[in-house]
């Protein structure tokens, strides 16, 4: 899919370190856990590409060179499909990325949070708004949640944030928006926090990670000091683009799963199974004859 406006970068912050999913994530990026049999950072891509992105910026840390490798060409593995006549699978690891797009990678030295993260991605990104997605953020849909977004950005011309209803209990775990919902879905924003206490947050909206972003963000990441956990907060910068210029929120369309947690990525797996092609009867049988009580 072409986008009609400029929208043509993503950013994937990927450096996070996994904690949330040891011991999985010893030695091997969270990203690269599969759903069903895709990675989470590729349904993410897929995502971007099928949004229009033509630019993909990874942000990258220790221990993650298998991104990159999932991105690259698979010489062993072609020629051995090659030889065995394996088209179905050839082709599905050849066209991942399809020969329009490109990859970016830049490392970032140091954990200092997701705003920093994002801040690393300015030499790639330049003068240019961009998405940012969180590949830890499935959302289920028949419209992808970025497309609907790209959509709301023609109109808009200006920063989106995702955005879902969250039960006041988990709010904490969250940046939360404040501001006027002014339709069924957009939100004109007068303030975001993140992570505040349940009872103090300003709305029960979270921000679920997929972003798109006016480029005025750098200058201010480059002035934000550290927020919650002590990390350089993507949501603390939005909070002073707010201040300067006009931010929307937008209730996107789909299920949301967060696959950084156990139970989201069990539920996810179990969805994105039930709407799996292959194995969509036979998983639904299953789970019938499980008989769980
Ligand atoms: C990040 C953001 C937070 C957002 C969340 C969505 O937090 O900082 O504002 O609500 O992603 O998944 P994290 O989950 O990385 O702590």
């Amino acid at each position: 899919m072409q986008n009609n406006n400029n929208l043509k970068i993503a950013v994937f912050p990927v450096a996070g370190m996994g904690t949330r999913f040891l011991p999985a994530t010893k030695a091997s990026p969270k990203e690269m856990l599969p759903i069903v049999d895709k990675p989470l950072i590729q349904y993410a891509v897929e995502e971007a590409v099928n949004s229009g992105i033509e630019n993909l910026v990874f942000i990258t840390g220790r221990n993650k060179t298998s991104i990159e490798n999932h991105f690259n060409k698979a010489y062993e593995i072609e020629s051995e499909l090659k030889i065995k006549n394996r088209k179905k699978e050839l082709e599905m690891i050849q066209n991942i990325i399809p020969s329009h797009v490109k990859c970016i990678y830049i490392r970032q030295n140091e954990a200092l949070g997701l705003g920093h993260a994002v801040l690393c991605a300015k030499p790639a990104v330049g003068n240019n708004p961009f998405a940012v997605i969180l590949a830890d953020d499935m959302i289920l849909s028949a419209k992808s949640c970025l497309s609907q977004m790209v959509n709301r950005f023609s109109d808009l011309n200006s920063s989106i944030i995702a955005v879902e209803k969250v039960e006041k209990k988990f709010l904490h775990k969250y940046g939360v928006i404040d501001g006027i919902k002014h339709n069924e879905r957009d939100w004109l924003l007068s303030n975001i926090v993140e992570k505040p206490d349940n009872n103090l947050a300003p709305s029960d909206m979270g921000v679920v990670g997929r972003y798109i972003l006016k480029p005025s963000i750098f200058n201010i990441l480059e002035n934000t000091k550290e927020g919650a956990g002590g990390e350089i907060q993507l949501t603390d910068a939005i909070a002073t683009q707010i201040a300067n210029e006009k931010v929307y929120a937008y209730e996107f369309e789909g299920k949301r799963f967060d696959c950084g947690n156990k139970l989201g990525f069990l539920k996810a797996t179990i969805e994105y199974g039930l709407n799996h092609k292959e194995l969509s009867k036979d998983l639904r049988d299953y789970i019938k004859n499980l008989n769980i009580k």
